[in-house]
């Protein structure tokens, strides 16, 4: 997408937008995230602050964007003249920049499975439920799944994301939703369901705990692409007469129903399988084959399901890398494929640390965990959060009323005190009872 260009339609930005949106966050991260931190009490948390902080943020960061509309490392400062707030934009991409090389670890393993599983439905390989495992110990599979996500991505960002992404979102998504539902029934109607559905949909207030809060936060910021300027960076795109209000509940919304859905795929099948909620990053990819083994044409459906979850992260991985590129190239659009080339190298290397933890690295342990989980605590508990934080004190304390309000005219008033003054305390408090804690 050049500088000087704009999405084709409304309807372009809110698909981009709510593709960068839903991804592995939805999908992968918030059912894992969600069977650590006591399930039900969890999901709680994490809708509230998708509501009460997320969705007025959404609608922050895409004011910022449509009213500055510049890239993320000098849109803070042109909308002040005070460039000091520019750091905020830089930040937000170095943020970025460590999100997208852990990220494409498990893009990578995606690309990985649907290799294995179209080997293995014209019966290269032996039926072998004991995969994950494998792929994830074996450092030259997690590269090369990683290394394919990255190029996949760098191809698509060098040739401009506008109007294949929109075409393909269009179908993609909703062939999604359905293929979900499926699922979801599948799991439901599992012996041994209920116990899951309950797990994941009744909160148990001994659950909560002050560690499990801050993860609901980063995974609510997380999960709409808060604090990294990347949805700064989609909304710069706009015209001024797209409605980026009601953009920002429907992505919200989409967004809630994405992660609702994974954990009512997961958590019942999860519970009927034996296998254990707190199973971490794999829970996905250990409980879903398994699922998909007891419908008729499983392995159709599922290598499906994989591509479509595939779709849904490289959506998401090109905003990363896009946000990252704007602000290189800076609108010289004539750089935009070495850029696209020479970030994708970067990140990749970068990423070679989180790629091994799971596997070669996975006695190195310290602070949150592996190298792997201490980049992901690190972006989602840290620098996003803190990312957020700084923004909203820029709208709502840097930048003039007026600025705001022409783009948010319904309920201005409510959102701007909300910004001003319910926002930065609580973002504020949890931090503070995470570090005293
Ligand atoms: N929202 C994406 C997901 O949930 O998978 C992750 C993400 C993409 C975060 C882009 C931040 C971002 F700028």
């Amino acid at each position: 997408m050049a500088k000087n260009q704009n999405w084709n339609s409304s309807l372009g930005f809110i698909l981009a937008s709510a593709g960068s949106a839903i991804g592995l966050g939805a999908i992968w991260k918030f059912p894992y995230i969600a069977g650590q931190y006591g399930g039900g009490a969890f999901l709680l948390e994490f809708v509230l602050f998708t509501l009460i902080i997320g969705l007025p943020l959404l609608m922050t960061e895409f004011s910022i964007g449509q009213t500055g509309s510049t890239y993320s490392t000098a849109i803070f400062g042109k909308l002040t003249t005070n460039k000091i707030t520019n750091g905020i934009g830089y930040l937000g991409n170095i943020t970025a920049f460590i999100l997208y090389s852990f990220y494409s670890v498990i893009g990578g393993w995606i690309i990985i499975f649907i290799g294995y599983y179209l080997l293995r439905s014209v019966g290269l390989v032996k039926e072998d439920i004991g995969f994950f495992p494998y792929m994830t110990a074996s450092p030259w599979l997690s590269l090369l799944g990683q290394f394919l996500f990255i190029a996949m991505t760098g191809h698509i960002v060098s040739s401009g994301i506008e109007n294949g992404i929109e075409k393909a979102s269009k179908m993609m998504m909703p062939l999604l939703l359905l293929l979900f539902l499926i699922i979801v029934v599948r799991s439901l109607t599992l012996d041994g369901a209920m116990a899951g559905v309950k797990y994941f949909l009744v909160p148990r207030f001994e659950d909560l705990s002050i560690e499990g809060t801050l993860y609901a936060m980063g995974q609510s910021f997380f999960a709409l692409s808060l604090g990294t300027t990347g949805m700064i960076t989609y909304a710069s795109y706009t015209k001024q007469e797209t409605n980026i209000f009601s953009s920002a509940g429907w992505i919200v919304m989409m967004n809630l129903l994405v992660s609702v859905l994974a954990g009512l795929a997961i958590f019942p099948a999860a519970s009927a399988l034996g296998i254990k909620a707190e199973a971490g990053p794999g829970l996905l990819f250990i409980v879903l084959p398994q699922l998909f083994s007891k419908l008729t044409f499983g392995t159709g459906f599922y290598i499906l399901f994989l591509i479509l979850f595939l779709f849904a992260a490289l959506t998401s991985s090109i905003s990363l890398l896009e946000l990252n590129l704007s602000n290189v190239i800076k609108g010289r659009e004539n750089k935009r494929r070495s850029a696209a080339l020479w970030l994708s190298l970067a990140v990749f290397i970068a990423g070679i640390p989180a790629a091994l933890s799971f596997g070669v690295l996975n006695k190195v342990k310290f602070g949150a965990g592996t190298i792997f989980d201490n980049m992901d605590f690190m972006v989602t508990n840290i620098m996003m959060p803190l990312g957020v934080l700084l923004t909203t004190l820029f709208a709502g304390y840097a930048m003039k009323p007026e600025q705001l309000e022409r783009v948010i005219p319904k309920g201005f008033h409510f959102w701007y005190a909300l910004i001003r003054y319910v926002l930065p305390v609580v973002i504020i408090i949890v931090f503070i009872s995470q570090l005293i804690s």
